[in-house]
């Protein structure tokens, strides 16, 4: 059987995304090649959320194909994901190498179509239509697959795909379709299913999590059925923590603040995105909230959880942005006292309405502005991380370091990674470490004994 190999961009959904595929032809008796040098199909799963992510994609296959056809012209190239989706065939047209594009509501079928070309059935493949019931396809995992020396630890379960939000400068929705839902019965068994498997910590993922179930699954008690989700995973026994990405401001009800105090494994943690704090550019981009409803919500978590840790995403140089909004930002950025914050510049995207508004910002300003939200970030992010020297924190010790595998890499309840010096008997292990060093956004620890 042929091998593959599956390079991922962008963000967790899309991990997950390439982890289920690569699943689903492991099944079929395929092997994960460990690069794209020696493999017999090479995908790339795309990101389309900036053009810088889509150009990067574009290089990577450029550089592929060049190499690959001279030496091994039977090579199966192909993309997946977001950009497959949203640019289909004209991939093939710009890339001629390219045989493959599979849409978003395709991944499960990617085995099939591999079929296909293997067999000469068809030449090339390009399948990006909806398809109803794909959301409930992204299941299988690696559990202890090719690329993992132990059974991991922690497990990414996708709940739902798509976005009805249309803030205006995404292209989400277009590149991933409506919402849909999976049943809350699928989710909880695929979840049992990995804790069974060792799995401690599991973070449900969806492009707009706390929309979870809107249209399927009625309140009840006062809960959305994304909160009744959360309960429903927390019943798991053996199950130690779990989280969630990404949500939206708006899905931050009394109900879900209230779940951060009565669910103990629901970790005090969470990535809430702001985009911006000026009001005039919270409304022109559809976000649905006020600069004062998100700094009420923070508040409110803190009220509950005082040591949550909290990250958000910020655009800057959003079209109009004038030095007024932007200051707005900044003085988020202060009140909110965010742990980390994931910083971009406003990338104009295809068929978005923001991408045709007035008053572009020119990149040099994009670029002072956001380098002035990140020296604040990181200024703010130190001071955060140096409070935590000389505590002790729970940790969930996930396996190597990556940038230095004599090393050992956990995570804390509050989402911040720890590093020590550690053995093999600490992989996979919930353990208390002290605290003895901070360094940028990362802690260093010592097991306590
Ligand atoms: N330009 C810049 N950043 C964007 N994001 C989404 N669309 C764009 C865009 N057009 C950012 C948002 C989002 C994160 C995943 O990417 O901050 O929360």
């Amino acid at each position: 059987m042929p091998s593959v190999f599956i390079k991922t961009y962008g963000c967790q959904m899309n991990e997950r995304d390439s982890e289920a595929v690569a699943a689903q032809l492991v099944a079929k008796g395929y092997s994960l090649a460990p690069s794209e040098a020696v493999a017999d199909v090479v995908l790339l799963n795309t990101c389309s959320v900036r053009d810088m992510a889509e150009q990067k994609a574009i290089g990577k296959m450029q550089n592929i194909a060049a190499d690959v056809r001279r030496h091994r012209p039977d090579v199966v190239l192909g993309f997946m994901g977001c950009m497959a989706q949203s640019r289909g065939q004209r991939l093939i047209d710009q890339l001629p190498d390219v045989d493959l594009v599979v849409g978003t509501q395709k991944f499960h079928r990617t085995a099939d179509y591999l079929d296909e070309i293997f067999s000469g059935r068809r030449e090339k493949i390009v399948e990006t239509g909806a398809e109803q019931g794909s959301e409930g396809a992204i299941k299988e995992h690696i559990l202890n697959g090719a690329r993992q020396h132990a059974a991991p630890v922690t497990g990414f379960v996708s709940i739902m795909q798509g976005c009805n939000q249309y803030c205006t400068f995404c292209i989400v929705p277009y590149t991933r379709g409506e919402e849909r839902s999976r049943t809350m019965a699928d989710i909880v068994a695929e979840c049992r299913e990995l804790v069974r498997g060792g799995v401690k910590e599991i973070t449900l993922l969806g492009q707009i999590v706390t929309s979870y179930g809107k249209r399927d699954i009625p309140a009840r008690d006062g809960k959305s059925a994304f909160v009744q989700l959360l309960e429903a995973v927390h019943e798991i026994e053996g199950l130690e923590r779990i989280r969630f990405t990404s949500p939206h401001p708006k899905g931050y009800g009394a109900d879900l603040v209230e779940a951060y105090a009565l669910l103990p494994k629901l970790c005090p943690s969470a990535h809430v995105p702001a985009q911006t704090g000026s009001d005039r550019i919270l409304k022109a981009m559809h976000r649905g909230y006020t600069r004062a409803r998100y700094l009420e919500i923070v508040r409110q978590l803190r009220r509950v959880q005082p040591a949550i840790g909290l990250t958000t995403d910020i655009i800057v140089g959003f079209p109009g942005e004038t030095e007024e909004d932007f200051a707005e930002t900044l003085s988020l950025v202060d009140e909110a006292q965010f742990d980390n914050a994931y910083l971009f510049k406003y990338s104009p995207r295809r068929d978005t309405p923001a991408a045709t508004m007035p008053d572009q910002v020119p990149d040099a300003l994009k670029e002072q502005r956001h380098a002035r939200v990140l020296e604040e970030v990181n200024a703010i992010g130190l001071r955060r991380y140096a409070e935590q020297v000389g505590r002790k924190a729970e940790i969930l010790v996930e396996g190597p370091s990556k940038k230095n595998p004599a090393r050992l890499m956990g995570r804390t309840r509050c989402n911040k990674i720890v590093l020590f010096d550690g053995g093999p008997r600490h992989l996979g292990q919930l353990m208390v470490v002290n605290i003895t060093r901070a360094g940028s956004f990362t802690l260093y620890g010592d097991p306590a004994g």
